[in-house]
């Protein structure tokens, strides 16, 4: 059974027992600073776990994109020895919010495993945790699997954490048998009751949590319902019904393993090269899809485990002894494997394609120069012949040279290297790595969803007008307070728009709102001083600082036409990576492998101010996620959308996901200028723009200057550039005479200068000058060399608080230098 089959029969199977079907979130966790990459089918619901959102169904089924590589589950190192450790991998899962519990989770998964996949019952093993005496006899009793196949395990193997904190609970596993053909260990309870695994044998392939507690800075707490969370891996249930033992053997696979093959000319029965080409196959599973999902090759957090992950597949690539890198030219394959789940990561080919060929480049030359540095290291780095850790961390971190290639070519040297030195080093560089991506977590928002739980969504209304609302919750913070109203015409930060300010009035009281943001979905948090005397259940009067939200909307509507201008110009890698607007200037971030030219920048703000003065119209028109997609609409990267979407369009330039305020017309938009263009980071621009009135001025400043320089150079227009041009050009000139002339007069009084000679012996003699700030050490020591081949100069010279020293003696002198001195 092909996996696309599998992934189909499984979601089907859940349909039936009333589950939704619910799209894998994106690789990055939405709005959870705590997990690096998601990691697990449960991610997205951690909050109907928590009971702080409440899901439409109680019942979700998903076929989950997850990455261990990195944070509490990590795999990487495992990659490509054992037969079923992957980077990425794709989870199957079916979940309960407070619904079903233990029971029938139990049952569904055996009835799915063994009736609808026919797996034969004897195949199948099954452990639960010590204390749950519940699960065992479920299995027991209504499953009927016989006492001595059900083995109680500890909570290293059997309790389920997602993190640091969130939910979790005691789980049972599902193992499958693949034969005493792949080891001699067998499944032996020991005295404890414990088993002795045989991972070489047994393969855990489903995994069920009955979630029951949340785990927070503060301690273990009881879920307010019990619900379910489980997990099947594809890949390892593709095996089992593929009879194969490798994963790698399974159709998620062996295409892409051909295609190495193909590029590399190896055969992947060759075992030399085996455990390279799954190595490669599965990093460039990993790295394709974090790519296409939005994330971006960098030297911290998420990107530099990416960064990492593509460095060893390049390794590996030149493992084959093959001529050149190909890793861009597996995206293709890997994506035809997985396309057909994750459209929007298809999408985004040759962004990956880009970024792939990027970092090959870039890898192969830090390669040469990591070489170089092994050498020196060899020589300055080591004590007792072997290599300190430091060092080959640093070749592992910077040079991005995995430990297993640093000591195969140490050894060949006849060194070792220190391992512990090099643990002790990565554990270090792993906590920065945390720490870069950790935080927020004691952004407590338990306030503001116990006050959406309690009000419903605060709704937002698009006016500039006053609007009268009720005041349902005054939420104290640290520094100031946030008011929640049931309705507000302030619009909460999102999608790069800024907060609006205003002004609270009633009461005989004006309260000026300095932010307004939207701490969690459908939520509006007003921001006002401590001070602000406002009582909750009274009506107030809201209107926004109109001024400030139309000249920010026009940089919004701006931006939206940038992007498509953008892409129009550069091409379909282009990809927004970040964006700020307000009501002053707009920033825009994306994806792009080199600097702008002018000609590129002059083009993208001549067809974004072309469609200002083509008087588009703007419409806004909430529809259904697929119809959006229908059109073409753009989406955000790592956005969470929910079924209905707001779709925003501008005449048909640009169509995009969004959910922020805009003009009704382009030509409200006025003018658009480009100011600044830069790097970010490796492969993602910015660029900073300004319209209407902000544009109008920049402009006007700078002809402001013009005008003055016009007057200075006293010419006009297209006349003041050659002016300028001739004006350098002559000073440039008279620079080099001056220089002329001073070396002149310096030579016709270099008797004097060079008159403080001391003999060494009767060939060389050294001079001794004390030079005046200012001076060229370099073309006096010319001067005296060109007098006195066979002397040496000590030239000295203070500059501020130091003092520059020239020591000088000619090379090609007739009497070796270190013989006098
Ligand atoms: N969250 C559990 C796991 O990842 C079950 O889905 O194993």
């Amino acid at each position: 059974m092909k996996v696309q089959e599998i992934r189909e029969r499984f979601i089907s199977f859940f349909a039936k027992h009333n589950h939704k079907k619910v799209d894998s979130s994106s690789l990055i966790p939405h709005d959870d600073k705590t997990l690096l990459f998601a990691n697990a089918g449960m991610n997205q619901f951690k909050d109907y776990f928590t009971g702080n959102a409440v899901p439409d169904s109680k019942r979700a089924t998903t076929i989950q994109k997850c990455v261990r590589a990195g944070g509490k589950h990590n795999d990487l190192e495992n990659v490509g020895l054992t037969a079923r450790h992957h980077t990425f991998f794709e989870m199957l899962g079916n979940f309960s919010f407070g619904d079903y519990f233990k029971a029938d989770a139990i049952k569904m998964a055996w009835d799915f495993l063994t009736v609808e996949l026919k797996i034969p019952e004897d195949k199948l093993y099954i452990t639960v945790h010590h204390s749950d005496q519940e699960a065992f006899d479920i299995w027991e009793k209504k499953i009927g699997i016989p006492a001595e196949r059900i083995f109680k395990k500890g909570d290293k193997d059997n309790f389920w954490e997602m993190g640091e904190f969130g939910p979790c609970g005691p789980c049972s596993e599902i193992f499958f048998d693949h034969g005493k053909e792949h080891a001699d260990k067998s499944l032996i309870p020991n005295k404890d009751g414990d088993i002795l695994d045989d991972e070489l044998r047994y393969v855990e392939v489903w995994n069920l949590v009955f979630m029951q507690y949340e785990k927070t800075p503060s301690g273990r707490q009881d879920l307010p319902n019990p619900s379910i969370d489980t997990g099947m891996g594809l890949e390892r249930i593709a095996a089992v019904l593929q009879k194969k033992y490798w994963n790698y053997d399974t159709d998620a696979f062996t295409p892409i393993i051909k295609k190495i093959e193909d590029l590399s000319g190896k055969k992947y029965n060759d075992l030399k090269f085996q455990s390279s080409m799954r190595i490669i196959s599965d990093h460039i599973r990993s790295a394709t899809m974090l790519i296409t999902d939005g994330i971006t090759p960098s030297n911290e957090g998420r990107g530099y485990v990416l960064r990492r992950i593509i460095r060893r597949a390049v390794k590996h690539v030149q493992t084959l002894e093959s001529a050149g890198t190909f890793l861009k030219d597996l995206v293709p394959t890997v994506l035809e494997t997985l396309g057909q789940e994750y459209p929007q990561n298809k999408a985004n080919q040759l962004l990956a394609e880009k970024f792939l060929e990027l970092e090959e480049k870039k890898f192969l030359e830090t390669l040469e120069i990591g070489i170089k540095y092994l050498n020196q290291a060899l020589k300055t780095e080591c004590e007792n012949k072997t290599l300190k850790g430091s060092a080959a961390f640093k070749l592992y971190d910077t040079y991005g040279f995995p430990l297993d290639l640093t000591e195969i070519i140490v050894k060949e040297k006849g060194y070792s290297v220190d391992q512990e030195g090099f643990e002790l080093s990565m554990s270090k560089r792993k906590e920065e790595s945390k720490r870069s991506w950790k935080g927020g977590i004691n952004d407590d928002k338990t306030a503001f969803f116990s006050t959406l739980e309690k009000h419903g969504n605060t709704d937002f209304i698009n006016t500039y007008d006053k609007v009268e609302s009720k005041l349902l919750e005054v939420i104290e913070l640290e520094e100031c307070d946030a008011l929640i109203f049931d309705k507000t015409p302030f619009y909460g930060e999102g999608g790069g728009q800024v907060g609006d300010t205003g002004t609270i009035t009633g009461d005989g009281i004006s309260v000026t709102v300095s932010d307004t943001q939207k701490p969690v979905d459908n939520l509006h948090a007003h921001i006002v001083p401590k001070s602000h005397r406002l009582k909750k259940n009274l009506n107030y009067k809201l209107l926004i600082d109109t001024e400030k939200r139309k000249l920010t909307q026009r940089n919004h509507s701006a931006t939206h036409l940038l992007q498509s201008a953008l892409i129009e110009v550069l091409g379909d890698h282009v990809k927004q990576s970040g964006s700020m607007v307000n009501s002053e200037r707009l920033r825009f971030d994306f994806t792009h492998m080199q600097a702008l030219k002018i000609s590129e920048l002059t083009k993208i703000e001549d067809l974004v101010n072309s469609k200002i003065q083509s008087s588009l119209h703007v419409s806004a028109n909430v529809m259904n996620i697929k119809d959006a997609q229908k059109k073409g609409a753009m989406a955000l990267f790592g956005e969470k959308y929910g079924t209905e979407v707001r779709v925003l369009e501008m005449g048909d330039f640009s169509i995009e996901l969004c959910g922020g305020t805009h003009v009704s017309n382009t030509s409200d938009i006025g003018l658009f200028i480009i100011s600044a263009e830069s790097s970010l980071s490796t492969g993602v621009r910015r660029i900073e723009a300004m319209t209407s009135v902000t544009a109008f001025k920049y402009l006007k400043d700078r002809d402001q200057i013009l005008k003055k320089v016009e007057a200075a150079t006293n010419s006009k227009d297209e006349d003041v550039v050659s002016r300028v041009q001739n004006s350098l050009k002559d000073i440039k000139s008279l620079q080099k005479d001056i220089k002329q002339l001073e070396q002149k007069i310096i030579r016709e009084n270099s008797n004097d200068l060079f008159a403080n000679t001391v003999t060494i012996n009767d060939k060389r003699s050294l001079c001794i000058v004390d030079l005046e700030e200012g001076s060229d050490l370099k073309s006096l020591s010319d001067l005296y060399m060109d007098k006195n081949p066979d002397g040496i100069v000590l030239m000295t010279m203070p500059t501020k608080d130091k003092v520059s020293v020239l020591l000088r003696a000619n090379k090609k002198s007739s009497v070796p230098c270190n013989k006098i001195l």
